[in-house]
């Protein structure tokens, strides 16, 4: 008896108190300023300013506002998806956990795999938000852009795609990954780059530009399907071209990663070909419209 006590009590409380030093390295943020602040990528922008420029401009740095259609739609998933699915273990807005939202966070915000529900609901809260002014539009905007796509996810979380080939990012500390090795990178935190094998190819792209509908999942979702549509409709038919090629170097954009809201993306994706032919006689003139889609995969995507 005596035993069974002294064993309960070992294992309900000095366990635990002994196990703490391990896991706190990987403890979870509790809130939207702490989940931001470790992936703060600041001090980037002091040597890399043009990058950080384009980057700042581009969807990735608001991943989950959009343009404000995702915000948008991130209430629509809650309100007409998971609050009427009979089995998702919603019923309310506040029921809402990460392992809900991951469906969407897998590509618009991976780390929120690091996240405690807390997160989920603070995220939520903004989204909720009555917008009644332009204020409150920008205000919206702002916070749910501190959480984002930023140079800490393509350059380190999500750099390594074969993880027992080429390590784990999160194991690695300090440690960046580039298109080059660098040994003295000169950033305080981050004091190494390492020559990344897919930094230039599309599959750095393909785990967030999907390939069609997240199986992984309870209840898979599907959004973008851009590298699906780029390797079996546009490399099987002997296209050669990478995601980054394209959007990166093609018109020498480089973060800022445009498609169709830019001029020279939105001329590129087409070829036009017009042929008319008239009757006079017959009063009659055949126009033959051809357009061929020149991007590397179906749009529009997501
Ligand atoms: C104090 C200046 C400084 C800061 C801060 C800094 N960098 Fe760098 N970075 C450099 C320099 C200089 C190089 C080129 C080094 C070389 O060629 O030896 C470089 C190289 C790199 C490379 C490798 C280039 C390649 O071809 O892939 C990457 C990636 C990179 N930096 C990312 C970052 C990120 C992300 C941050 C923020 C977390 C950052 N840097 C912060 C100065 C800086
Ligand atoms: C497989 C990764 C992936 C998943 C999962 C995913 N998205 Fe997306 N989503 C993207 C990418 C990448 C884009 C942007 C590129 C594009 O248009 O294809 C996008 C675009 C969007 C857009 C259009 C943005 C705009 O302003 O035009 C909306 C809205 C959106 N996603 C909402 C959601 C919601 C809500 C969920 C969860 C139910 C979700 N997505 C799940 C990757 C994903
Ligand atoms: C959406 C993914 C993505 C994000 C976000 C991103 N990068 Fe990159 N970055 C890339 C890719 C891909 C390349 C390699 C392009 C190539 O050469 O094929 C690259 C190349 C670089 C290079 C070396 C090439 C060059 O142009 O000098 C540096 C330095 C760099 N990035 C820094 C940054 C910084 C700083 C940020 C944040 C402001 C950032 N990156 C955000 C994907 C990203
Ligand atoms: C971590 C996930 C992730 C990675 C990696 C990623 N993207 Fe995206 N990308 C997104 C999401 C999410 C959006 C849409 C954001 C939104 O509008 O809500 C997006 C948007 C885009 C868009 C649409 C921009 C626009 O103006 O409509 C392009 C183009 C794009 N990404 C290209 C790339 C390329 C090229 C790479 C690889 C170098 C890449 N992305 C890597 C998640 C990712
Ligand atoms: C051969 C060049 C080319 C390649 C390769 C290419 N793209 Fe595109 N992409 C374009 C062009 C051009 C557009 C603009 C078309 C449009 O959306 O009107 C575009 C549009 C997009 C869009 C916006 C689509 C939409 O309608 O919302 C996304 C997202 C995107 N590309 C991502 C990718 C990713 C990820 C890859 C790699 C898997 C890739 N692209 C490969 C040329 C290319």
């Amino acid at each position: 008896m005596r035993f069974l006590k002294f064993f309960l009590v070992f294992v309900c409380f000095i366990l635990p108190l002994l196990c703490q030093p391990v896991s706190a390295g990987t403890k979870k943020a509790k809130s939207i300023d702490e989940l931001a602040a470790r992936y703060d990528c600041s001090s980037c922008k002091e040597c890399h300013e043009e990058i950080y420029e384009q980057w700042e401009k581009s969807m990735h740095s608001r991943s989950l506002f959009g343009t404000g259609r995702t915000a948008a739609t991130i209430v629509t998933t809650i309100t007409k998806g998971l609050m009427t699915w009979p089995y998702s273990g919603v019923k309310k807005p506040k029921d809402v956990k990460v392992k809900h939202f991951m469906m969407c966070a897998k590509c618009h915000l991976p780390q929120l795999a690091e996240a405690e529900d807390s997160v989920i609901q603070e995220i939520i809260k903004i989204a909720f938000m009555k917008v009644r002014t332009k204020a409150d539009f920008h205000k919206r905007r702002e916070i749910l852009s501190k959480l984002n796509i930023n140079c800490l996810i393509c350059h380190r979380r999500n750099a390594i795609v074969h993880k027992w080939v080429d390590g784990y990012p999160e194991k690695e500390k300090g440690v960046l990954y580039g298109t080059r090795d660098v040994e003295e990178h000169e950033d305080e935190v981050y004091t190494r780059v390492k020559k990344n094998p897919i930094m230039g190819e599309s599959i750095l792209c393909g785990q967030c530009h999907g390939l069609g509908p997240n199986f992984e999942f309870d209840n898979p979702s599907q959004c973008a399907s851009a590298y699906g549509s780029y390797l079996f409709n546009y490399i099987s038919r002997g296209g050669s071209e990478t995601c980054q090629s394209c959007h990166m170097k093609k018109f020498h954009k480089g973060h800022l990663m445009p498609a169709y809201r830019d001029i020279d993306m939105a001329k590129a994706a087409v070829e036009m070909d017009v042929d008319v032919a008239s009757y006079p006689a017959h009063k009659l003139a055949m126009v033959e419209v051809k357009m061929t889609n020149k991007a590397g995969h179906n749009f529009p995507d997501g």
